[in-house]
């Protein structure tokens, strides 16, 4: 069985499954490819609405395979920085759901996500300082974004994990729930953002991300735009007519 496991449980919602439960889900480079693959074609689906990428219901990831990463060389994992990308600039919403560890690239993997979900045993760590190295896809720089300089430099200097629930205090995921009801809440909210206006989803989407790294002027600015741009669409004109119709809106993208 594939090592990646892409599934459509409804209309508009995919989810990119990690299946090497042997070892923990570890990201080697087939798994990071074949990511980034998916993330590519689900990204340029126009149909796709909504994209929950899970571990399973033991452990979501143990970060980056060491296996595969302990004899390279630095010229070889150069080469690999890009299969990251199309996740974390994947146009389309996405849910993480989060059981078990998500450490070094499981947590660095979880942040790339829109939304977190975590189930109450799940723990999330940047354990890299322990063997030699520093988180290398964002683990410095999204975890200190999330939780601030302070409790990231304790997870990053320590390698020391944080339970759900303290990740949930420091901001670092969206929601807590039973083990046991994570994917079903992921898949809930995903079927929620699946039945909004698909434009103003990912216009919001846009300008979250791009303003966090403007100034707030600029970020503002971003806003409007977008903000403006939506009473170009049908879907404007729908949703607040049928507001006004109290009647239920049809959305369709357009
Ligand atoms: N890479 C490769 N193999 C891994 C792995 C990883 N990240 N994590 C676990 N495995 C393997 C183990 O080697 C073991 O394999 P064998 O059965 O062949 O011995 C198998 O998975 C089960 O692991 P454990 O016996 O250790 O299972 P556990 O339940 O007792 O502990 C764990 C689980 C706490 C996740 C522990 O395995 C662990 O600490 N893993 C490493 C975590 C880590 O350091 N992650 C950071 C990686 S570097 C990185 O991610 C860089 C980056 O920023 C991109």
């Amino acid at each position: 069985m594939s090592e990646v496991l892409l599934e459509k449980p409804a209309e508009g919602i995919a989810v990119v499954r990690l299946n090497r439960p042997e070892v923990r889900n570890a990201l080697n480079l087939s798994v990071r490819q074949m990511l980034a693959k998916h993330f590519t074609d689900l990204g340029n689906d126009e149909a796709m609405r909504c994209i929950i990428v899970t571990g399973g219901d033991k452990v979501f990831a143990a970060g980056a395979d060491i296996r595969d990463m302990v004899d390279r060389t630095a010229i070889e994992m150069m080469a690999r920085r890009d299969l990251w990308k199309p996740i974390a600039s994947c146009p389309k919403p996405v849910i993480a759901a989060v059981n078990g560890y998500a450490l070094g690239g499981g947590c660095e993997l979880a942040m790339q996500a829109d939304i977190i979900v975590a189930g109450e045993g799940a723990s999330f760590g940047q354990p890299e300082v322990r063997i030699g190295i520093l988180p290398g896809a964002g683990g410095t720089q999204r975890l200190t974004r999330a939780v601030g300089k302070f409790r990231a430099m304790r997870m990053l200097l320590t390698g020391e994990p944080v339970t759900a629930r303290e990740a949930l205090a420091m901001g670092l995921v969206s929601d807590v729930v039973a083990d046991g009801a994570v994917f079903e809440t992921a898949l809930g909210i995903a079927r929620t953002i699946a039945s909004m206006p698909p434009l103003a989803v990912t216009q919001i989407k846009e300008v979250v991300l791009a303003g966090q790294d403007a100034s707030l002027e600029a970020a503002m600015m971003l806003e409007r735009k977008a903000f403006q741009l939506l009473f170009a669409t049908s879907d404007q004109k729908e949703g607040m007519r049928a507001f006004l119709e109290k009647r239920k809106p049809e959305f369709r993208g357009r």
